[in-house]
């Protein structure tokens, strides 16, 4: 086991024994070959650099209390690279490589998936670019696959802390028929400056609107938006939401314990009606949100009054730990050990 100071890390990159890499030229995928090098060489011309063929993927490998390593519904991620490349006309890996890939580099870096108890994980963040010159506006011939990994602490430094969102009404980080439900590194370039601003003024996170109307909940930074009224588990439906792999989970659970989801547009002057808010995420987990400002209405919207999450909110960010970690019975299926 390696000596990091676990209980510690940020969300950050450190650097681990080696990341795992496979091409795909003109069509044909070549066999995975692990490295040490933390360099990608390119063509200047490459269309990741210049078109932003660049799609991304993030998961988690858990350590559980019986020593095990636990990945968490890696096939999901597969399918949604799939998705993604699609959309931005890229050839992607299939889900098995991507699995197989995924389970090799974990393997590899055994030693840098952190002790059950610490509160860290190791991150991996499987990577798909244009990897082939072009001038013209074309797809590329050739692309990278590759897969990193790396131990991270929590996302939001408060861990499992209600934050604060403000809602920026000035900024779209996708467009209504545009790249929103994909993970492309271009939805997250279009949100750096609007997370500059909200940063600047001392929140976590921004909560987007839908782009056409500003009438309705978006996207809640790096991370899905969901609501909880009475006995309802509510979050929102958009075409330019990343449809979250946590969220999709959480739906199962809240569904599991009895509740009724309404996953539908929902209307930003709906904030005044739920009892509790939180975004969901890969690197958010369950992120609550005690408080959301409306800087056009001056209006707080304020959910944790005494500082800690609501109730359904911890029962439900219990259960999804317990399942990553081991320590509940995978009913669902969506754990697979290394
Ligand atoms: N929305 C955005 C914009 C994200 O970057 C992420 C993170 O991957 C999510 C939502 C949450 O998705 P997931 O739960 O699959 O990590
Ligand atoms: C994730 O939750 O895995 C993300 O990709 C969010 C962010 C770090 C981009």
């Amino acid at each position: 086991m390696n000596t990091l100071d676990w209980k510690n890390l940020s969300f950050g990159y450190l650097p681990t024994k080696g990341n795992i890499r496979c091409y795909c030229r003109s069509g044909k995928w070549g066999k995975p070959e692990i490295t040490t090098s933390e360099e990608v060489t390119l063509h200047m011309a490459s269309t990741c650099l210049h078109y932003g063929q660049d799609v991304f993927e993030g998961l988690k490998a858990y350590r559980g209390a019986d020593g095990h390593i636990r990945l968490f519904r890696v096939r999901e991620n597969a399918k949604r690279m799939i998705q993604s490349g699609l959309y931005l006309q890229m050839d992607a890996p299939s889900e098995e490589l991507f699995t197989d890939m995924v389970k090799q580099v974990v393997k590899l870096n055994e030693e840098f998936v952190p002790p059950h108890d610490s509160g860290a994980t190791l991150y991996i963040r499987p990577l798909l670019i244009g990897a082939s010159p072009q001038v013209g506006v074309k797809r590329a011939d050739d692309y990278l696959f590759l897969i990193f990994v790396t131990p991270v602490g929590p996302y939001f430094k408060e861990g499992f802390k209600p934050v604060s969102v403000i809602i920026d009404r000035d900024h779209d980080r996708a467009a209504p028929l545009g790249t929103g439900h994909t993970k492309c590194g271009g939805n997250y370039a279009a949100s750096l400056v609007s997370l500059n601003i909200c940063h600047n003024l001392g929140y976590s996170t921004m909560l987007y609107l839908d782009a056409a109307e500003k009438k309705y909940i978006d996207e809640c930074g790096p991370a899905n938006f969901f609501a909880i009224r009475g006995n309802s588990y509510i979050t929102p439906e958009s075409h330019s939401i990343l449809p979250s792999i946590t969220n999709m989970s959480l739906i199962e659970l809240a569904k599991d314990m009895g509740m009724t989801i309404e996953r539908r547009k929902v209307e930003v002057g709906e904030l005044a009606t739920f009892d509790e808010a939180g975004e969901c995420g890969t690197a958010a987990v369950i992120t609550p949100i005690g408080k959301i400002f409306d800087p056009v209405t001056s209006q707080t919207f304020e959910y944790c009054k005494d500082g800690q999450a609501g109730k359904v909110s911890t029962a439900l960010y219990n259960r999804l730990r317990a399942i990553q970690y081991g320590d509940e019975t995978d009913k669902f299926g969506w754990v697979d050990i290394i």
